[in-house]
């Protein structure tokens, strides 16, 4: 058994790209050889960038709801809220006391940040010890990440060994498990489906809304009657990712074929997403309106979580003479 943990972020609600490529594989992942996982939402981060508490009350709620929906098990894993953990920043702050300005002033994620963002502020600059502090704090052996966060694992890495080189052996060196995604989920547009982009699909939405949107991806200009490339075809394309072979089989065909317009082939899509998820999409809706039971499920990840990021601080608080 082996204590995996990641850190979800919460600077929106999580839409099909999102589900396909992180939260059912982040799920499966955790339920697989008896490992055990502490994931928790980022909500601490998400003010490098989220000012607005309503905002992120929201976003918090939806990332929480998602993955309940999706099927987390809270009692076997830890959910929690990182802000339900103060001790993760006092944590931060020993820990920045062993992390070389330079070391930060190098990594590509805050060089893109800066280059990108109007708000520049020393957050964005200190964010890597925030997350070392979130993986560190819970002996976490295993880090699943995507590639773009190789960099944050090896100076958290970087930082627990020059700790316990310091004062002694304290913390666990934790593997990045790198997460290839596999999964490339397509937008409304064709371009990867992101929150920035604008062109996602939030399958928790009415089936109105939902059909709507889905009968905005873009396609070309064939008419009914013309025989169409499937493989091209943004529709054609997530559809396949969300139904079973037989299904999409029988669609290919009809591109093939001809004779079927664009819009049969969307109605297909919607009536797709609307049916597969149709559990979730009701468990959603369940937990959005009843933010007391995600408060639940998130209270008791947090009593976990603390219990064990307790036991960490005391050690290095003791190592450090405080
Ligand atoms: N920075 C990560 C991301 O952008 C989120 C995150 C925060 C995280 N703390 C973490 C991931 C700790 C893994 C471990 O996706």
């Amino acid at each position: 058994m082996a204590r995996i943990l990641t850190g979800i972020q919460s600077t929106g609600i999580p839409h099909l790209g999102n589900i396909l490529g992180a939260i059912q594989p982040a799920i499966a992942l955790a339920n697989s050889n008896n490992n055990e996982a502490f994931l928790f939402i980022a909500d601490l981060h998400s003010l490098t960038t989220i000012k607005d508490a309503d905002a992120r009350r929201l976003y918090v709620r939806s990332v929480a709801a998602a993955w309940l929906a999706f099927g987390l098990d809270t009692e076997r894993h830890t959910f929690y809220r990182q802000s339900d953990i103060p001790e993760v920043a006092e944590f931060t702050w020993y820990l920045s006391c062993f992390t070389p300005f330079p070391m930060l002033a190098n990594a590509h994620s805050f060089k893109d940040k800066s280059d990108r963002l109007a708000d520049v502020n020393a957050g964005l600059f200190t964010y890597p010890v925030l997350m070392a502090s979130d993986i560190l704090m819970y002996d976490a052996e295993f880090v699943p990440v995507g590639k773009d966060q190789l960099q944050h694992l090896e100076m958290t890495r970087d930082i627990a060994s020059t700790f316990n080189h310091r004062v002694g052996e304290t913390l666990l060196l934790p593997e990045p498990k790198i997460v290839e995604n596999t999964m490339l989920v397509p937008g409304i547009d064709g371009q990867k489906m992101s929150k920035s982009y604008g062109n996602y699909i939030n399958i928790f939405e009415d089936e109105k809304p939902l059909r709507k949107r889905v009968m905005k991806i873009i396609t070309d200009s064939k008419g009914v009657e013309d025989v169409k490339d499937p493989d091209t075809c943004n529709v054609f394309n997530i559809f396949k990712l969300v139904a079973p072979e037989s299904a999409t089989a029988a669609l290919r065909a009809q591109y093939l074929a001809g004779g079927m317009g664009y819009g049969h082939a969307k109605q297909a899509l919607f009536e797709m997403l609307r049916d597969t998820f149709a559990n979730e999409r009701a468990k959603y809706q369940e937990f959005m309106a009843n933010p007391d039971l995600i408060e639940q499920h998130l209270k008791q990840g947090a009593i976990k979580a603390r219990n064990v990021a307790k036991e960490v601080l005391a050690k290095v608080r003791s190592r450090l003479g405080y």
